[in-house]
C-alpha cells in the first residue's frame, strides 16, 4: 500500500478513515476524490495529521477520464470506494441518484481500475480494490433471527440498500471474471465526530441543543447495531492489510439497541452536560413521527469472521462511544452551526419527517 485513492473522503466515514491511514500508515499517500455533495465538505478535513500526504481532488466518481487520470498520474495501487448516497430517507424521495452514483460511479471505478491494473503503466506492485458496503443488503431481521452472516442471501428493502446490493454484485463478479484484486466490507450502523446531521445521533443532538422536537419514527422499537467510527476504520485497515482478495467481511458494533435507547441515552448524557439548560431533562423533546416507508426492523452483525480471521474486534461499548461522539459535538459547535445555516440542509429538514404531526 502506496498511494491510495480514496473516494468519499470527504463524508463522514471517508474523513474519519483519511485520518486514521495518515495516522498508521507513515508512507502511504493519498488522493481524495469527492464530489462535495451535499454530505461532503472540506470542514470535515481540517487539522489532518500530516497534510503533505493528502491531495484533495474535487470531482465526480463517474468521470471516467478524470478517474483514469488520477490512477495513472498519482500510480495508484490501492482503491478504498466509500463515496456513495448514504441516506435511506432521501433514497425514499429520490433515487435516482442513488442508481447514478452507487451503481453508476461504482462500475466506472471497478472498469477505470481494471484497465489500468491490467496495463503495462501499472506499478509492479500487490494491487488492491476495496468496496465499502452495508448490513442493508440482507435485509431486515425479526427479533429472534440469528445475525447477518457472510452467507446470508441479499434481500435490500430500500432504494439504497438495493444500489449498494447492485454495487456489491458488480465488485464482485469483477473478482470472480477478471481477478480484480478486490475485498468487500458490510458494516452496521457508524456514529462518531463529523456525521452529516440528517442521520440518527447527529439530528437529535442538534434537535436536542435547539430545544427542538426529536422526530423518533414510528414506535421507535427498530434495532441497529452501532459501531463507533473509529472501529470501523481500524478494521477496513485490517482488511488491506491482511484480508484475502476475494472475500467478504462482515462488520458490526456487537452493540444492539433500539432508536427509542440511543435517543433516551443520548439525553441523558445531555442532561449531564447541562443541567440547567431550559430544554432539560431533554427526554420530554422526544415527539413520534410517522414511520418510515419500508423501514426495516432489525439489522444483527455477525462478525466472526473478521474476529477470527483478522483479529479485529470493536473497541467501543455503545456507553463508551456515546460519550465521546456528545463530547466532541459540544466541543465542535462551529461544525454543526455551519452545516444548520447551509440552504441545502434547511430546505432538506423541511421535506424530511421532522415536523410532521406525532402519531401518539
Ligand atoms: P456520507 O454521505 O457521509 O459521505 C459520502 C461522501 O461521498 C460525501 O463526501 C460525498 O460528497 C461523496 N460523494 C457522493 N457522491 C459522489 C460522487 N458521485 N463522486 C464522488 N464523491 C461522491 O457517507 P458515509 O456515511 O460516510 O458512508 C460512506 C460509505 O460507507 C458509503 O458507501 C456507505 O454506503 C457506507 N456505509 C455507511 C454506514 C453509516 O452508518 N454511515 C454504514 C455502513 C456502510
Ligand atoms: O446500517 C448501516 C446503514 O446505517 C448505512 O448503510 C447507511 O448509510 C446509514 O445512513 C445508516 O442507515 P439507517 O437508516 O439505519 O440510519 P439513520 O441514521 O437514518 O436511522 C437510524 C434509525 O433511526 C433508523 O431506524 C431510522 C431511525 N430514525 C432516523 C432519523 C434520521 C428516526 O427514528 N428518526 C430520525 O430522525
Amino acid at each position: 500500500m502506496n498511494n491510495v485513492l480514496i473516494t468519499g473522503g470527504a463524508g463522514f466515514i471517508g474523513s474519519n478513515f483519511v485520518r486514521y491511514l495518515l495516522r498508521v500508515e507513515p508512507d502511504v499517500c493519498i488522493v481524495n476524490l469527492d464530489a462535495l455533495t451535499y454530505a461532503g465538505s472540506l470542514e470535515n478535513l481540517r487539522a489532518l495529521p500530516d497534510p503533505s500526504r493528502h491531495i484533495f481532488v474535487h470531482g465526480d466518481i463517474r468521470e471516467r477520464a478524470l478517474v483514469d487520470r488520477l490512477l495513472r498520474a498519482h500510480r495508484v495501487d490501492t482503491i478504498v470506494h466509500f463515496a456513495a448516497e448514504s441516506h435511506v430517507d432521501r433514497s425514499i424521495l429520490g433515487p435516482g441518484a442513488f442508481v447514478q452514483t452507487n451503481v453508476v460511479g461504482t462500475f466506472t471505478l471497478l472498469e477505470a481500475a481494471r484497465d489500468y491494473w491490467e496495463s503495462a503503466d501499472a506499478p509492479p506492485v500487490t494491487k488492491r480494490f476495496h468496496h465499502i458496503s452495508t448490513d442493508e443488503v440482507y435485509g431486515s431481521l425479526r427479533p429472534a433471527d440469528p445475525p447477518f452472516s457472510e452467507r446470508t442471501p441479499y434481500a435490500p428493502n430500500s432504494p439504497y440498500a438495493a444500489s449498494k446490493a447492485a454495487s456489491d454484485h458488480l465488485a464482485r463478479a469483477y473478482a470472480h471474471t477478471y481477478g480484480l484484486p478486490l475485498t468487500i466490507t458490510n458494516c452496521s450502523n457508524n456514529y462518531g465526530p463529523y456525521q452529516f446531521p440528517e442521520k440518527l445521533i447527529p439530528l437529535m443532538l442538534l434537535n436536542a441543543l435547539e430545544g427542538k422536537p426529536l422526530p423518533v419514527y414510528g414506535d421507535g422499537l427498530q434495532v441497529r447495531d452501532w459501531l463507533y467510527v473509529e472501529d470501523h476504520c481500524e478494521a477496513i485497515w485490517r482488511v488491506l492489510r491482511a484480508g484475502t482478495p476475494g472475500e467478504t467481511y462482515n462488520i458490526g458494533g456487537d452493540n444492539q439497541a433500539t432508536n427509542l435507547e440511543i435517543v433516551q441515552t443520548l439525553c441523558e448524557i445531555l442532561n449531564a452536560c447541562h443541567p440547567d439548560s431550559p430544554h432539560a431533562p431533554f427526554a420530554q423533546l422526544i415527539t413520534h413521527v410517522p414511520d418510515r416507508p419500508g423501514h426495516d426492523r432489525r439489522y444483527a452483525m455477525d462478525i466472526r469472521k473478521i474476529q477470527t480471521q483478522l483479529g479485529w474486534s470493536p473497541r467501543h461499548s455503545l456507553a463508551k462511544g456515546l460519550r465521546k461522539t456528545v463530547d466532541w459535538y459540544l466541543r465542535n459547535g462551529a461544525w454543526l452551526e455551519a452545516i444548520r445555516q447551509r440552504g441545502d440542509f434547511r430546505s432538506w429538514m423541511a421535506v424530511n419527517y421532522v415536523g410532521r404531526e406525532g402519531v401518539s
